[in-house]
Parts: structure tokens; C-alpha cells; sequence
């Protein structure tokens, strides 16, 4: 039986001896595209040559890519786990042709791979192909179908409808129509009674689609419209996870080599065991509960790849966007593992080692981060525990009403309340209540969630308008040699965002550089003979630079020049550089395992987070601080390789980050020392940084540092305001001369008039206190004491308990004292009120602080309430007399 390894082995080296190049998967998740947050499919890295704005060479390759269907078009989340066939991340093999081989090369190939390589019985597989579409004009795919009459009988060739056999990225971009292989591997006696042509897209477990082939022949418009594509391209995705289940004779993909691994490991750490009784309900549950510890065990062993893959691609999981889709990600499995697992604490960290073993060879980047990604789930567990034991109070304290309302139903807002801020979903909020005898009203809960999702949608909506072409072709970036170029609109496009119109222009050559790889766009100017129109930001789509413009030029068709702002580029290229001596200083300091999580530069300031496991001390700041302004002081002329290949740039030492995107051809950035891959633009020699200052330190999450800093101009002014506040604080002081002795002097003056004060207090509350025991009344054997009285509080805390020292035993002291016109009730019984009488000093100042509208309590002998009308103080008092009741 062949591994999982030997078998991504074998189809890569299959389509390498068919001329294909073997190429790395692209990163899992995707940064700098509006339109994509995760690689949803093997074609996502090959967007731009599929619609024609880069080279196509090589026209053949072949790869192994990290997928996650978790949002947008393709998402199969809530299916995860309760089958034994989807997951969120998953490897897809895939074959390219890009203006290559087509159909008939596509098909040859896919039936020699699976019959001759892998063996696979011709009899057991079915292919689709697309029925063709009259409303979008589109003919049945005859052509596809003709060459799988070659290999196949026409009762294994089933027609298609647009769903299953129309394949799209998203609601836009390229697509075509596709033919499915699928597999039926049920047992001969069930074949004989069932036609597996019959099984073919209906969810049958045991017949299942393992190959995709699209032939990509158009793009989808915004407006819906098909536009045939430059050219002709083959873009296959077989889903390996499946192909291995397969392979290997087995009913689920949990129970092949790539998971099992990792269940067994789960097995160990919960005690409970994996698959051990099969399903009698009709849902496929068991008596015991044994299906929802599979589900569970699958969920977790699924979600456990995922989020690693995710935080090795630079991904962390965090509020917003694609941090947030890997949050909830994690939080599904922790509820899973939570619930059916019995994993009170965090769990899913512990199975780091086995996915490592198991994975790290084939992505290295897994086992290069494990200790990272091990303490950022951690983290994440641990914290989303917390919530989830918030949530259970809260849970606990509403049915706790509910019971003494004598009601059954948890009403939808409160269980929308649950599932919004503390991420219950409704089965959890339902299982809890279950098992306390409530019930959830699920229509409510669902009328919550609808508003919610209609208030999200009225926040998001982006109009995109079909772009108008004015020319044909390319744009040519002349940004890392100009801040100036003559040009022409290509083609431009009308966007609505938040009520907010603007106007997407793209350039035939610009020198405005995109907002990418944490840097931000160029602003400037669009020039031409009549007008100038503001640029006022640059963003980067397709490869291309895009530029925001608020108004169209009247004549768009006209020649101009598009000039940067040149002030704000180059201290933005100054901050970019400074990321890369910092990055560099921090590996010099810290060790080799920092790595760049993450930056951000602008004009103003830089951010850079990177990994370590610790503060970074003072010291060390400062010694990185003094290694980036050596290095400013050397100055450093920029060293620039352009289309570098990738194993060149590699042998010049270049760091790379982690979950970046490169091409084959990559650009190297070398300072002195420090040498990176970078696209980035940046200062002609590090002299121009000027100076290099971090103003804070600071931890984004488990295991990720932040450092911020400032450079040039900015830490110029930053200088000036030091000084200026330094000169001000001086100044306070009669310009001493010896500035730190004078304010210690004054600190230690302060010191000593404090304790004085404190000296006097005491007296005086000790004064008091003689003369209130030496007033005191008594009615029926009890001392009363009372008085109001201009003291502070904390005195008047003081007052009754000194008199309590004193008067022992049947006491009721009540002190109504005024600071700063706020009135305040202190109540002190002795023990024997309490105890043998049965007074309460937290009730009864509850109920007379409402003389000076307040409120307050604490403990049976002793109790405070503050208030706002000191004029009803005596009346309070007196209300305190009278509920004691002597
Ligand atoms: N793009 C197709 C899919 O994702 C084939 O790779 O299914």
C-alpha cells in the first residue's frame, strides 16, 4: 500500500515525465488581494496569468497546494467533521496548461495517471461532463465528452448541470466548463444492486468526486457577463486526502495515514476512543454518544491543520478578517473538544508534535514554527476558555431566572447574546439548557442572527463597476527607478463603498508603488496639459498597481504625467529600510529564531512584529537600537537584484518571510549585512534613514513581539518635543540646574507632608472618637453613637471602628460624614446586634441611603453607602436608629 507521502510523490513526478514543472505550493493564506483571503483552489496563485497580465512560461506544472474553504463562494465549515470527506485545509494536486494542451491532453492524462499509475479499475470510474447552458450560450461540452469516449463506455460519461460542472472561483474572475471523475468504490454485492452511474453527486460517502478538470475559458464580469479569456488554460484539482482514502481501501480520510496519526494521538490525551461503535440512530447517532466523540475527535484532528498551516503563514488568529475566520476556526474545535472530548483546558497545542512528524517534511514551515505555533494556540485556547466558562455563568444565572419565573424557553436573545459575544453556537446553548430541562427558542435566536447578518451586509457593500477599456495591454511598473512617467489610462473603473464614489484608474506605466508587503500605496498627482487629478492612494491587484482617483479627468483618453509625492515616498522608503536593519539587529541581539511575523510602513512610522518568546529587555532595545544606527552611519548603498531566480537568491543568503508569495524570479534588497527578499521601495543608502529611535515594545500575541519606532524627521520632532516638555518641567522648577535632585528633593518633601498629614488624621479621628463614646446614648442597653461630621471616608471607616474598640458589646455607631459635598453613612453593630438580635448593617444603610439618594452595603456588623444629597444625612441616621428597632 502506497503512503500518503509516495502518493503526492508519484503525481507530481507523473506530470513531471509529461514536461510539467514541479512547483511549490503557494502560500495558504493570501495578503495584498481585496477579492481573496484564503487559496480556495490550486488556480488562485495562477489568477494572473490565467487573465492574461503575466507571462504564462512555464506553459506546464504541476504542484501539491494548501487550500482552505472556510468563506466566501466555496466554504464547507459546518460540514467538517460530521462527514468523513471534507475539511477545511486540504492538499489539492493539480496540473496546469496554460495555452498548452487542452482538453484532449487534459483528459489522456488524468485517465493514464489514475489506470496506468495508480491502477485504479477503469469499471469503478465515472466522469461528468458540462449539459451546456442556453441562457449563457454556452453548447454541451461534446468535445470533452467525445475524448472520454475513448476511454470510457458512455454509460460511466453523465451529463452535468452549471453547479456541479461549471467551475467559478468567485462571483467574478475566471472560469469555464469542467468534467468531474468520480470513484465508486462501494463492495461488488452493492454495485450489483445499485448502478454506481446512479450514485454520481449524491452524496453517497462511498461514490465520490476525486478529480476536477476545468477547462478555463472565460472570465466572469461584475456584471455577469462571460468574457472569453486570452487564452485557453487546464487547471485540475484532485483532492489528495480523498485519493489516498481511496488508495488505501479505506471508508473515511480520517481513517488513512495522513489522520490517523493525530485521532490516535487525541485518543491517548482523552482517554476516549475513536470509531469503536457503530451508528444505530437514524441520524447516524449512537445510543452512547460515541458519534458526537467522532465528530468531535474529526473536528479537532481537521481544525488542528488548519490553524497551524495558517499560523505558519504568517496568519494569526485576531478580530478581524482572515484572523478572525482562523479564531473561529480554533474555537470550533476548543467547543467540540470542550463538549464531547471532556477537554476542560487547553488541548488542541498538545497535538503540535505529531502534526510535525507527520507533515513537517513535506512543509517545512510547520516544523520551523512549531514552538511559535504551539504557544499562539495555546493562547488562544486558553483565553477562549475563560469566555466559554463566562458564558456558562451567564447561562447558568438565565436559567436561573427562568426557574424563577416557573418558564421553560430561553427566549432568542438571550441565546443570540451567548452565541455574539461569548461564541455559543445555538447547539451548544441547546445541549447545555437540555440538559437542565429548558428548551431554546430557535425562531428568535434565528430573527437575531438575521438582523445581525443584514446589519453586516449594509456595512460591506462595495459597487464594483465593469472596467472601461480605453487600451490594450500591460502595465509596466518604472516605480523602483522613477517618481515620474509619462502615461495613459488603460482602463479605469467606477466604485461605491459606503456611500462613498471613486474611481479605479490603472496606468499603461506608472511609477506609483501599490500598498504591499506592509508598505503603503504612493499618493500624488495625475497631470496633463488641462488638469491635474489627486491620487490618493495606490493599491496593488493582479500584480498591477491600482490608483484611487476621486474624480475623473474630463478627458481620459489625454497624455500624462503621473508624479509621486516625493517627500512622502522617500520617508516611507526611509521607514521600509529601517525594517530591514531592525530585522537585521534583532536576529544580531535576540538569536536566529526571530522571524518577521508582519510590518507596516508609512510615511510617519514603522511597525515590525517578529517572533520571541519574551520582553525584549531595555538592553537589548538599546543595543539594537545602536546596531540600526551604526549601520545608518555607514550608509549603506542599496544593493538591488532584479528577477533574481529564486535558488540564487537564496544562495545570497536572503531572508525570507514566511507566508509570502514569491515568484520564480524574486527581487533581493541588500544593505551591508542585511539581505532580503523584497519588493518594497526603499532609501538609495541607509544614511538617508537620518536616526533610528524605538519608541515602544509591546506583545501582539502568544510568542509575537512589537516593535515600534520612528525615523528621520520624525524622531527629529519627537527629539524637539522631549526637549520642549524636559525644558517646560524645568521651568516648573525654577530652571535648577540639577533637575532629578530637585524633583527627588520635592518627592521625598512630599513623602514626609504626606505622613504628617496621616499623623494629624489619626489624631484627630482618635479625638473624635473620645468625644462620640463620651456622647453616646443608651436605649434599652444599647450604646448609640451617632453624629454627621466633615471628614473624609476613609476617616470616617476609621471613626466606628476605633468606637468599636471601645464599646464592645451592644453598640450601634452610625457616622454620617460630607467630603466634598458628597455625603457617605458608615454603620458599625456589635457582633452580639448581629448575631443575637438579628440586625444586618448592609440592609439597613441599603435602606436608609435612600434619604441621600445613594446606595451602598457590605457586611452584616459593618457598612458604608455613599449618596448626592448631604442635606438628608440625619434623616438617614435616624432611619437607621429606627430599623434597629431597640
Ligand atoms: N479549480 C478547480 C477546483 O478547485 C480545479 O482545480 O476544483
Amino acid at each position: 500500500m502506497m503512503t500518503a507521502n509516495e502518493i503526492r510523490d508519484s503525481y507530481k513526478k507523473f506530470f513531471e515525465s509529461k514536461g510539467h514543472v514541479i512547483v511549490p505550493s503557494a502560500p495558504m493564506v493570501i495578503k495584498d488581494d481585496p477579492t481573496l483571503m484564503f487559496t480556495n483552489a490550486g488556480m488562485n496563485q495562477w489568477k494572473d496569468i490565467i487573465l492574461g497580465t503575466k507571462q504564462p512560461e512555464p506553459r506546464r506544472r504541476t504542484d501539491s497546494q494548501k487550500c482552505l474553504r472556510v468563506s466566501g463562494k466555496h466554504n464547507d465549515l459546518e460540514e467538517v467533521g460530521h462527514d468523513t470527506y471534507h475539511h477545511t485545509m486540504f492538499e489539492m494536486l493539480g496540473n496546469w496548461s496554460f495555452g498548452d494542451y487542452f482538453k484532449e491532453g487534459a483528459i489522456d492524462y488524468a485517465w493514464e495517471y489514475l489506470v496506468d499509475v495508480l491502477h485504479l479499475n477503469p469499471e469503478d470510474l465515472y466522469v461528468t461532463v458540462f449539459e451546456g447552458s442556453p441562457e449563457e450560450n454556452i453548447p454541451r461540452d461534446n468535445e470533452a465528452a467525445s475524448y472520454w469516449a475513448k476511454h470510457l463506455p458512455q454509460d460511466h460519461i453523465i451529463d452535468g448541470n452549471k453547479h456541479d460542472n461549471f467551475w467559478e472561483m468567485g462571483d467574478t474572475g475566471p472560469c469555464g466548463p469542467c468534467s468531474e471523475i468520480h470513484v465508486d468504490s462501494r463492495p461488488a454485492e452493492e454495485k450489483a444492486k445499485v448502478p454506481g452511474r446512479e450514485l454520481v453527486n449524491k452524496d453517497d460517502p462511498q461514490v465520490i468526486e476525486i478529480w476536477n478538470i476545468v477547462f478555463m475559458q472565460f472570465n466572469r464580469k461584475s456584471d455577469g457577463t462571460l468574457q472569453p479569456l486570452p487564452m485557453h488554460v487546464i487547471d485540475t484539482g484532485m483532492g489528495f486526502e480523498r485519493l489516498v482514502r481511496m488508495l488505501q481501501g479505506k471508508h473515511s480520510n480520517y481513517d488513512t495515514d495522513i489522520f490517523q496519526p493525530i485521532i490516535k494521538r487525541i485518543e491517548q490525551l482523552s482517554g476516549k476512543r475513536y470509531g469503536f461503535t457503530t451508528p444505530t440512530g437514524s441520524n447516524g447517532e449512537c445510543a452512547n454518544g460515541q458519534e458526537k466523540t467522532d465528530v468531535a475527535m474529526r473536528v479537532v484532528a481537521d481544525h488542528l491543520r488548519a490553524v497551524a498551516f495558517s499560523i505558519a503563514d504568517g496568519q494569526l488568529p485576531s478580530n478581524a478578517k482572515a484572523g478572525y475566520v482562523i479564531r473561529r476556526i480554533l474555537r470550533r474545535a476548543v467547543r467540540y473538544a470542550y463538549t464531547f472530548l471532556d477537554q476542560k483546558s487547553a488541548f488542541m497545542f498538545k497535538l503540535m508534535p505529531v502534526l510535525v512528524q507527520e507533515m513537517g517534511q513535506a512543509y517545512p514551515e510547520l516544523l520551523a514554527q512549531q514552538e511559535l505555533i504551539g504557544r499562539v494556540m495555546k493562547e488562544e485556547e486558553d483565553s477562549f476558555l475563560r469566555t466559554l466558562e463566562k458564558g456558562i455563568n451567564l447561562l447558568n444565572g438565565d436559567m436561573d431566572e427562568l426557574k424563577a419565573h416557573a418558564q421553560t424557553q430561553l427566549d432568542g436573545a438571550s441565546a443570540f447574546r451567548l452565541f455574539d459575544t461569548y461564541g455559543f453556537p445555538l447547539d451548544l446553548t441547546e445541549l447545555i439548557c437540555r440538559e437542565n430541562g429548558y428548551t431554546v427558542d430557535e425562531q428568535g435566536f434565528n430573527k437575531e442572527m438575521a438582523k445581525q447578518k443584514a446589519r453586516a451586509r449594509n456595512a460591506a457593500v462595495v459597487e464594483n463597476g465593469d472596467w472601461q477599456v480605453l487600451r490594450e495591454g500591460e502595465q509596466e511598473f518604472v516605480g523602483y527607478d522613477y517618481t515620474e512617467y509619462e502615461c495613459h489610462i488603460l482602463r479605469y473603473r467606477r466604485v461605491t463603498q459606503k456611500k462613498n464614489t471613486f474611481y479605479e484608474v490603472v496606468l499603461d506605466h506608472t511609477p506609483f508603488y501599490g500598498e504591499m508587503g506592509g508598505q503603503v500605496g504612493d499618493t500624488g498627482v495625475l497631470v496633463s496639459e488641462n488638469e491635474t487629478v489627486e491620487i490618493t492612494d495606490t493599491k496593488r491587484e493582479n500584480s498591477q498597481s491600482i490608483h484611487i482617483i476621486s474624480r475623473l479627468p474630463q478627458d481620459p483618453s489625454a497624455d500624462f504625467m503621473a508624479c509621486v509625492d516625493i517627500d512622502k515616498r522617500n520617508a516611507s522608503a526611509a521607514n521600509h529600510t529601517a525594517t530591514h536593519l531592525l530585522d537585521y539587529a534583532l536576529k544580531q541581539v535576540l538569536g536566529d529564531h526571530v522571524e518577521q511575523k508582519g510590518s507596516y510602513v508609512d510615511a510617519d512610522t514603522l511597525r515590525f512584529d517578529f517572533s520571541h518568546f519574551q520582553k525584549v529587555t531595555d538592553e537589548e532595545l538599546r543595543q539594537v537600537e545602536r546596531m540600526v544606527n551604526g549601520m545608518i552611519r555607514q550608509d549603506f548603498a542599496m544593493e538591488e537584484h532584479r528577477d533574481t531566480p529564486m535558488e540564487e537568491a537564496r544562495e545570497m543568503g536572503a531572508v525570507a518571510v514566511f507566508g509570502e508569495k514569491y515568484g520564480d524570479k524574486v527581487r533581493v534588497v541588500r544593505f551591508g549585512p542585511s539581505c532580503e527578499f523584497c519588493g518594497g521601495i526603499h532609501a538609495k543608502s541607509t544614511g538617508r534613514i537620518g536616526f533610528f529611535k524605538i519608541v515602544s515594545e509591546s506583545s501582539v500575541a502568544a510568542g509575537v513581539r512589537r516593535i515600534e519606532a520612528l525615523t528621520g524627521k520624525a524622531c527629529e520632532e519627537a527629539l524637539y518635543r522631549v526637549e520642549d516638555t524636559l525644558n517646560e518641567v524645568r521651568a516648573l522648577f525654577n530652571n535648577a540646574k540639577d533637575l532629578q535632585g530637585v524633583i527627588r528633593k520635592y518627592i521625598d518633601d512630599n513623602d514626609e507632608m504626606r505622613r504628617e498629614i496621616e499623623r494629624f488624621r489619626a489624631q484627630k479621628v482618635e479625638q473624635l472618637k473620645d468625644q462620640l463614646v463620651a456622647a453616646a446614648t443608651t436605649v434599652n442597653g444599647v450604646k448609640v453613637v451617632r453624629a454627621v461630621l466633615p471628614i473624609d471616608a476613609a476617616s470616617a471607616k476609621d471613626l466606628v471602628f476605633k468606637v468599636r474598640q471601645e464599646i464592645t458589646e451592644n453598640l450601634l455607631c452610625v457616622v454620617g460624614s460630607v467630603a466634598d459635598g458628597k455625603p457617605m453613612l458608615s454603620l458599625m453593630l456589635s457582633e452580639d446586634l448581629v448575631n443575637d438580635h438579628g440586625l444586618n448593617a448592609g440592609k439597613m444603610v441599603r435602606e436608609a441611603a435612600k434619604l441621600i439618594q445613594g446606595g451602598g452595603g457590605g457586611q452584616p456588623h459593618y457598612a458604608q453607602a455613599g449618596g448626592k444629597n448631604a442635606d438628608g444625612l440625619s434623616a438617614a441616621i435616624d432611619k437607621i436608629v429606627e430599623l434597629a428597632n431597640l
